[in-house]
């Protein structure tokens, strides 16, 4: 078991849409053997806000757009990739994706830089000590200065960075990257299909300037002693307590330094790592399997609604056929066809070990954040959730059909779709999301899958979050002054929504001992 939990690499790829996010996951899955030909992952991939695209793709997949999980063998390691969806709109998905991978490999794109949507990401993997590399791409076209943008890594992701490749110039007279890590020099033949051409090269030998010329070969080596006397020596333990983030240069598209990436992730990135539960901390070697429920897909299948739970093994070896303790429900479970996935394909298995994902059939029986374990009464701390950032009342548009939009709702929270708040003032139901994509998903879903029809009522809300406090006297007198904007989230916690920034700052200012959580994990 030890053997198989050390060579198990669980990650995910995140980016600001266009990035590169998509291709180069698609590099890392032709190195694993696992597809042929490029474009196989491509059609993870909605750009515009519209249902219609999102509901083709579903279609296509026969899974939701979201995350699904790739998995391939490399070097005699087993690769996990968590892919998490393209579209902003589904951020919450990717936030949660995270809490399952021991890693994450961030990908940025020379030109831009750090953009809003990995800054968040990257919140996400501070918060959870998650040990980053980042891949800076498109180094086929011209971008920033390297030194800039490391300097910009550093400041807008807080972490340190140590640039373990250096490129040689960029855009048009890009030539390559040296790999400091190894020691060699990659040279970059444009080619959008083979191999690079890799030379050995001793960084002060001439044997550079025949391979660069002179006038580059000069700047690398002075860039080089610039990297060293700035940047700290390369620590693994350093990168896996979260504490640096390595960089690579490339360019995805050209498959250029995505070999030298994936071979240095398997060498350093952690395998599985203990799970923290409200009880205990699990540690993966454990020989009792437990693992949590991280994210459910639906089938889009209106005769019959079956979902897909994705499990993350935290410990012991998960088996077919075998019942286990689904501890919200207090109940043994068994499942007959847990399946693991591959892009497009899913298949059946009959064991998984820690750090990997399997998928279980799901009619109805779990909800986001659900333990299972081989009989203990174990709780995993639960998901976060983000405080939403665009919020509508839901109404019943079809009174005849209240029960089915109920429980349609119900599921589609279960499954992280959004979230619920009710309203304790008028008993309004009000979903929150962190983009209008979802409106559009809920609404849909709720019409195919339910049979129920909503209807969507503006609401002006800024933020919703969640409070508390030691003092129960002064959040009594918050609860009361504030009665018409108080909300109870779906666990019963108290929510408080502010209708403006000028409101929130001013309750906090008024209410010093009333803690106000953006993230619902405290
Ligand atoms: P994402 O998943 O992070 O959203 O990004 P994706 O991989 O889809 O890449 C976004 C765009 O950037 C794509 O172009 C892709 O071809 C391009 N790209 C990715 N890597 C590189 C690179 O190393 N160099 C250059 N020059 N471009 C790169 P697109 O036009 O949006 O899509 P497509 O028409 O190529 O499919």
């Amino acid at each position: 078991m030890n053997q198989e939990i050390e060579r198990r690499r669980t990650f995910a790829i995140i980016s600001h849409p266009d990035a590169g996010k998509t291709t180069l996951t698609e590099k890392l899955l032709l190195f694993g053997g696992q597809i042929q030909v490029a474009g196989a992952v491509k059609n993870n991939k909605i750009k515009k806000s519209a249902t219609s695209d999102w509901m083709e793709i579903e279609k296509q997949r026969g899974i939701s757009v979201t995350t699904s999980v790739m998995e391939f063998d490399y070097e005699g390691y087993k690769v996990n990739i968590l892919d998490t969806p393209g579209h902003q709109d589904f951020a919450e998905d990717t936030f949660r994706t995270l809490t399952a991978v021991d890693s994450a490999i961030i990908v940025v794109d020379s030109a831009k830089g750090v953009e809003n949507q990995t800054r968040k990401l990257m919140t996400v993997c501070r918060m959870r000590k998650t040990p980053v590399i980042i891949y800076i791409n498109k180094m086929d076209r011209e971008g920033r200065d390297p030194f800039d943008l490391l300097d910009e890594l550093e400041q807008e992701l807080q972490i340190k960075v140590r640039p373990l490749s250096w490129p040689i110039n960029q855009g048009q007279r890009f030539k390559g990257v040296y790999n400091i890590y190894e020691q060699k020099l990659n040279l970059f033949t444009p080619d959008k299909q083979h191999i690079t051409k890799k030379v050995e090269v001793d960084i002060n030998s001439d044997e550079l300037e025949n391979q660069v010329g002179k006038i580059d070969a000069e700047k690398l080596r002075e860039d080089l002693e610039m990297v060293d006397g700035v940047y700290d020596d390369f620590n693994r333990t350093n990168y896996l307590d979260a504490e640096v983030a390595p960089v690579f240069f490339g360019s995805a598209l050209n498959n250029f330094g995505v070999k030298e990436l994936l071979d240095c992730f398997v060498e350093i990135a952690p395998s599985p790592r203990p799970t923290q539960a409200e009880e205990r901390l699990i540690v993966p070697e454990e020989s009792k399997f437990t693992g949590f429920i991280f994210k459910i897909t639906a089938n889009i299948d209106p005769n019959h609604r079956s979902c897909i739970a994705f499990c993350k093994i935290c410990s012991g070896k998960f088996t077919r056929n075998t019942p286990y303790f689904h501890v919200r429900q207090g109940k043994m479970v068994r499942f007959s066809s847990p399946t693991q996935f591959m892009a497009q394909r899913k298949s059946t298995i009959d064991e998984a070990w820690p750090g990997d994902i399997v998928g279980l059939p799901d009619n109805g029986i779990f909800k986001i954040g659900d333990t299972l374990t081989a009989g203990e009464d174990l709780h995993f701390r639960g998901l976060p959730s983000f405080s939403p950032e665009m919020f509508k009342y839901i109404e019943n548009a079809d009174p005849m059909k209240t029960k089915q939009l109920n429980r349609g709702i119900e599921q589609l929270m279960d499954e992280g779709v959004a979230q619920l708040f009710v309203n304790q003032f008028n008993g309004r139901k009000i979903i929150g999301t962190v983009g209008q994509l979802q409106f559009e998903v809920i609404q849909y879903r709720l019409e195919n899958e339910y049979n129920a029809k909503c209807r969507w009522e503006p609401i002006s809300l800024y933020k919703a979050c969640w409070i508390e406090s030691d003092d129960e006297a002064e959040l009594e007198k918050f609860k009361q002054r504030k009665y018409q904007y108080m909300a109870k989230d779906r666990e019963g916690r108290d929510v408080f929504l502010a209708d403006s920034g000028y409101m929130l700052t001013m309750a906090q200012q008024d209410f010093e001992h009333i803690k106000f959580h953006f993230t619902s994990e405290f």
